[in-house]
């Protein structure tokens, strides 16, 4: 990763906060430990959304196929490598092309490599880009009849609701004329539920969480004591989130970019939100954004869903 002023800036901007407003981008989760450290909750027995949405999927892929129809192009926000986007290729019929569109243009490109071998079928067409603002989509040999973003994960629960809006409107923009939206949304259900899937008790969630110091203090220069915080995470059932903290067992003097922030003792700093919603909450939002909801499939214990929205 290149180390850019604007990065610093921002980091600065959130750990100069005052107490316990402190905050840094869930985005610095990433490195590679990170992004490992993540495959390995997704595979955890209380981290319920990956099997959840996977399960949801494989039983109402006809359904889907049908709803997608023919000559499509898929567009997924993030990488693409997924077993979910496997599904998807897997059963549609002549697609047009399949656009993977990441930011981080290496880990895109090898995962694109990847799926030309599984799929040599399929034309893909990997974007490197920030997703979260309007983009130009490549042309495909085979004009696709419609645009369908893909966006699983409940990825959208980790932005905040003005944020996941914009992201909605940009997701409408690239959809285009007829376009659709399939996307993974989580539930708001019984906390015990929640609280439990962001506090495994093989404590990979705050291995996860704390690695992101260890992040910056290699790519940043930063010397946060990593053993020193502590992994909270909970959910506020009236907002609808599970917000993710470190919390700073002593007081300490941070060096990051040049400057010094201090953390006191058992202050926490905020490293993500995972909002969870309702049918209706989520409808809600869709509708601002210019889509309508035409088919939420859920598991039968309606943990988790996954919804077509198309452009109204
Ligand atoms: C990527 N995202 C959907 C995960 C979530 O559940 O919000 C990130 C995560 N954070 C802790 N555990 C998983």
């Amino acid at each position: 990763m290149n180390v850019s002023g604007e990065q610093i800036r921002e980091l600065l901007e959130g750990l100069k906060k005052s107490e316990n407003e402190k905050e840094i981008s869930p985005k610095y989760f990433y490195d590679e430990r990170g992004s490992q450290l993540f495959d390995k909750i997704t595979r955890l027995p209380e981290y319920y959304p990956t099997d959840t949405e996977i399960d949801i999927m494989r039983s109402n892929i006809d359904e889907i196929v049908e709803l997608i129809g023919p000559k499509a192009s898929i567009i997924e926000f993030g990488a693409g490598s997924s077993v979910k986007v496997r599904i998807l290729l897997e059963n549609l019929r002549e697609l047009a092309a399949f656009v993977p569109v990441d930011i981080s243009e290496d880990h895109l490109l090898a995962a694109a490599e990847e799926m030309r071998k599984e799929f040599p079928d399929v034309p893909i067409h990997p974007v490197a880009a920030d997703f979260t603002k309007p983009f130009d989509l490549p042309s495909p040999e085979v004009t696709p009849i419609r645009n369908i973003v893909f966006f699983p994960g409940s990825t959208i629960g980790n932005f905040t609701e003005d944020d996941a809006l914009e992201l909605l409107k940009v997701m409408h923009h690239e959809a285009g004329e007829g376009g659709a939206l399939l996307i993974g949304v989580d539930l708001q259900k019984d906390p015990k539920i929640i609280e439990d899937a962001y506090n495994d008790s093989q404590g990979v969630t705050a291995e996860f969480n704390r690695n992101m110091l260890r992040h910056l203090n290699r790519e940043f220069g930063a010397d946060f004591d990593v053993s020193s915080f502590k992994h909270d995470a909970r959910y506020d059932e009236d907002e609808g989130r599970v917000v993710l903290r470190l919390i700073s067992e002593k007081r300490q003097a941070v060096n990051i970019g040049g400057e010094e922030v201090t953390i006191a003792k058992n202050e926490g700093i905020l490293t993500e939100y995972s909002h969870k919603y309702t049918l209706e909450g989520f409808a809600a939002m869709a509708a601002a954004a210019g889509f309508r909801v035409e088919k939420v499939w859920t598991d039968p214990e309606r943990l988790f869903s996954v919804q077509f929205l198309v452009r109204d």
